[in-house]
């Protein structure tokens, strides 16, 4: 757009000629004069010509001269425009003279302040004389009349259209020595003389007497001008000589043949003035340097969209831990975002090259427009790279860069080109300074080089029709040159940043020390797997996490305090705990996500501390959250983490194919995965977790919102992984799937074992023994002497529910209690008339339930990424509570 525009734009020329004469301030006008020497014929032949034939100036001259402005045959005869009764009366019943000839207007007072003087009716005289001249202009007749009074007061109502006049025949009032006065001087001159003068002093005194009465004191022409007019004055001088010019023509000759016109023809500028005007005429370039600085602001700022996304939702963490060096991941994603920019800048250039801006696209030009884009593009890039770990809302990011890549680049050039037309010392160093300093941004860099390259081209076209080369080659160091080695290094400079921040170059973690955590009691077996762990006993299990800890910043108590514990291979270790016990945080340190705050973890020999990238080819990973690409398919997905993991090209659609049939994603395969739902997005998460056979697999809650099927298929799945010899770590929230699968697992609350062991063990330990529920015949049934027997059998019996029929019992875990009661009822069945009886040992739940309850709730609630809400989680009340409650 602005590119048409600029075709608008005149080309820079030499100021032309112009012609001076009264219209060119606009038609019509009204002009006047007046005869100040009616008895002189020499003045009337002057004002004759004036006047009348061929009137004012050379536009009714023969062949009407003047372009445009042809002489209208319709003039009218002179009239006196009629005035109210009253404005005639004040002139017939007034005393006025030549020197007070009209009521007087009112000028501005100290307490009234008026742009032009108030007049009364009647300020100015009657109106004069005056008649339409065949120039289309009114001429008015003001002979005999006092002129400034007329012109002064009635400059309100036609000031505008009132460039000049002409007065003819006076004598000139400037004049202090009037012709009497020489005379006198002469005369005294002569007497003073006396005797001693001969006649050729006679004669000189003679002429100079006359000389000095011709001096300009009679027969004046006096032109009158508008001053705001600025040729007005040469204009109505113009007009009078020619008047003149044809008052004194021999006799005979046509007064509409002569004539004399006035042009007005401005000096060539000098170079000083041409560099100058060169510059200014660059202001339009300024605007299209402008508009490819707002184009390529929206560019750069979109490249870190995606980027921000993958952040924030893992995808990119999954990728690390799939084995993508950090390295390898931004320079993937530099060569892409390069490959996209250079689709618009070849757009750009093409549209220089249709508008054949010389500027730009002269050949010695063009690799300097070329080289400053893509090198735009080089820098600014990996520029806005570090931004995508600020954010965490794309559109915030994309805004926000935006925003400040415009006021950086569109400030930056405007205002260096500005202080540039400054003709001062000072300012042009400041300039010099300011240029250098903004060459840190890769948008100045590409603006002001396009101004320079504009500018360069201006000048050479200037001072090429004095015959002088002045343009300099685009590419020099001064020109383009600097801005095209700035903006190299800056690319490398910013990528270099950029991979440095992502190897957490600027911040080390803090480690701390055990002594500040908290020094509860530690369960038994947890102290036992401490123990085992401390001594070096746990050396050969696949993965050994020794005093794990992570406290977040702005946390008091730690969200992981001090794991211990050791996974032999081919085992399935479960974790579980309530909401924000410390799960998630635990696999995020163990996966490298989030820095470890002291302890240590090995994982099949490798350490989570220094050899993170041997750590992650040797782990799977199902985050909490699926860390999945909207826009790949689910079997896109597969191949491409199939592809990360190193399986050999020609099996990688086997082993997609694989995890698609094993987690029942068939009819899913070939949807993107933004479509999928809930349950099948954790199932294809799951799937890239086991790709590629890795000997431990991390599984943060897979199963939650997988239906029943899809569940048993994944255990089926995992448990083969463990008969294969690998290690499953899972957190879970159902009891049932821990039950299914574990080996040993662990409750954690407020981020520390609370226990530890194979679940028969932990059911024993922390069991609340056995529940039975006994079913009575009989219509209706007799409850009561059931009731008084198990009162009576079992001490520590608590009836918790009572039914038409039934009896529930929750009865304590001693030695042989089992036995006692399946004796015990066998017995008395008959007796007390029970239709049936079950005994089940207490569940699972159970033992999480009253684990739970020591769950602290965090008092400050901070906004971070993970939040979890357990406002709503009420502890649980004791068993000893409930039982009373139940008694009651
Ligand atoms: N980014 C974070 N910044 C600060 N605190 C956090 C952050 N992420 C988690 N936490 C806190 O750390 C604790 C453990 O959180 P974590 O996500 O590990 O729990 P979890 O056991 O996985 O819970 P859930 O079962 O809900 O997934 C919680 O108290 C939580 O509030
Ligand atoms: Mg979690």
């Amino acid at each position: 757009m602005s590119l048409i525009f600029s075709l608008i734009l005149p080309p820079f020329a030499e100021y032309p000629s112009l012609q001076l004469q009264p219209w060119m301030y606009g038609l019509p006008q009204t002009t006047f004069y007046s005869n100040d020497g009616p008895d002189n014929v020499e003045v009337s032949q002057v004002v004759d010509t004036l006047v009348n034939n061929p009137g004012f100036g050379t536009r009714c001259m023969d062949g009407n001269p003047i372009p445009m402005l042809p002489c209208s045959s319709s003039g009218s005869d002179w009239f006196t425009p009629p005035v109210d009764q009253s404005v005639s009366d004040i002139f017939l019943n007034g005393n006025w003279s030549m020197s007070n000839p009209s009521p007087s207007c009112q000028c501005s007072t100290p307490k009234r302040t008026t742009m032009l003087p108030d007049c009364p009716p009647g300020a100015g005289g009657l109106p004069p004389p005056q008649r339409i001249q065949n120039t289309t202009d009114t001429l008015e007749d003001l002979t005999g009349r006092n002129m400034s009074d007329f012109l002064l007061k009635t400059f309100e109502q036609s000031g505008k259209t009132r460039y000049g006049g002409v007065s003819v025949g006076g004598v000139n009032s400037q004049v202090r020595l009037t012709e009497a006065d020489i005379e006198v001087v002469f005369r005294d001159l002569r007497d003073l003389l006396g005797s001693s003068q001969d006649n050729v002093t006679d004669e000189l005194l003679q002429k100079s007497e006359s000389l000095l009465k011709k001096l300009g004191t009679r027969d004046n022409v006096k032109v009158w001008f508008y001053n705001q007019a600025w040729h007005g004055v040469v204009s109505f001088l113009a007009v009078a000589n020619n008047a003149i010019l044809r008052g004194n023509l021999a006799a005979g000759e046509d007064p509409r043949q002569y004539g004399i016109s006035v042009s007005n023809h401005p000096l060539n500028l000098t170079k000083s003035q041409l560099s100058f005007v060169a510059l200014a005429t660059t202001s339009n370039d300024v605007v299209v340097s402008i508009c490819v600085i707002f184009a390529m602001s929206f560019i750069p700022a979109s490249f870190v969209l995606f980027l921000i996304q993958e952040r924030v939702n893992k995808a990119k963490h999954l990728q690390f831990v799939s084995g993508v060096n950090p390295a390898v991941y931004w320079l993937a994603n530099f060569a892409w975002d390069m490959c996209n920019y250079i689709v618009p800048c070849l757009i750009v250039i093409a549209i220089f090259l249709a508008f054949q801006q010389k500027a730009y696209v002269s050949p010695p030009n063009l690799p300097a427009l070329i080289l400053l884009l893509i090198l735009y593009g080089w820098s600014i890039t990996p520029m806005m790279y570090p931004a995508s770990f600020i954010f965490s809302v794309p559109s915030t990011a994309y805004v926000v860069l935006t925003c400040i890549n415009l006021f950086i680049g569109i400030n930056g050039s405007v205002a260096t080109f500005f202080m540039e037309l400054y003709d001062d010392d000072s300012v042009s160093r400041i300039n010099d300074i300011v240029k250098q300093v903004l060459l840190i941004f890769p948008h100045f860099c590409l603006g002001r080089g396009l101004i320079d390259m504009a500018k360069n081209q201006a000048m050479a076209t200037l001072f090429s029709s004095f015959g002088e080369d002045r343009f300099e080659d685009p590419l020099s160091w001064d020109m383009v040159g600097k801005n095209l080695c700035a903006m190299s290094i800056q690319g490398v400079v910013m990528f270099a940043i950029t991979i440095l921040i992502q190897y957490k170059f600027f911040c080390k973690p803090r480690l701390i020390s055990g002594k500040s955590l908290s020094a509860e009691e530690e369960d038994i077996d947890v102290a036992r797997e401490r123990e085992r762990v401390y001594e070096g006993r746990a050396q050969n299990d696949l993965l050994k996490i020794r005093d794990l800890t992570k406290v977040y910043s702005r946390k008091s108590t730690p969200a992981v305090d001090r794991l211990c514990v050791g996974v032999p291979a081919a085992e399935c270790f479960g974790l579980l705990g309530i909401n924000g016990a410390g799960k998630t945080t635990t696999f995020k340190m163990l996966t490298g996500d989030i820095p470890v705050s002291g302890g240590e973890a090995v994982l099949n020999g490798y350490s989570i501390r220094t050899e993170m990238s041997e750590v992650h080819q040797n782990m799977g990973y199902c985050p909490q959250f699926d860390a999945l690409d909207d826009l790949l398919t689910g079997r896109e997905h597969l191949e491409f983490y199939g592809r990360l993991r190193g399986v050999p090209e020609p099996e990688v659609a086997m082993v997609a194919e694989w995890g698609i049939q094993k987690l029942g994603l068939v009819k899913y395969s070939n949807k993107s995965a933004g479509t999928y739902s809930g349950g099948n997005k954790r199932k294809l998460s799951t799937a890239i977790a086991l790709i590629g056979c890795p000997p431990v697999i991390f599984l943060d809650e897979p199963t939650t919102g997988m239906d029943p099927k899809a569940r048993r298929f994944l255990w089926d799945c995992i448990l083969s992984v463990i008969r294969e010899g690998r290690s499953v770590i899972l957190t879970s929230h159902s009891m049932e799937e821990c039950e299914a699968l574990c080996t040993r697992m662990a409750i954690m609350v407020n981020g520390r074992f609370k226990c530890l062991g194979s679940i028969q063990h932990l059911k024993s330990r922390f069991g609340d023994g056995y529940t039975v529920i006994v079913r009575v015949g009989g219509s209706p049934p007799a409850l009561k002497p059931v009731e008084d027997f198990v009162l009576q059998t079992f001490s520590g019996s608590v009836l918790k529910e009572k039914h038409h029929n039934t009896l529930q019992y929750q009865l304590p875990y001693t030695q042989g209690a089992l036995a006692s009661i399946f004796s015990q009822f066998t017995i008395h069945q008959q007796r007390l008339g029970v239709e049936d009886y079950s005994v089940s040992q207490t569940t699972l739940d159970q033992v999480f339930v009253n684990f739970a309850r020591h769950q602290h709730i965090e008092e400050e609630a901070e906004g971070y990424d993970n939040p979890v809400d357990t406002s709503d989680e009420k502890p649980l009340s004791s068993r000893k509570i409930s039982q009373e409650a139940e008694k009651v």
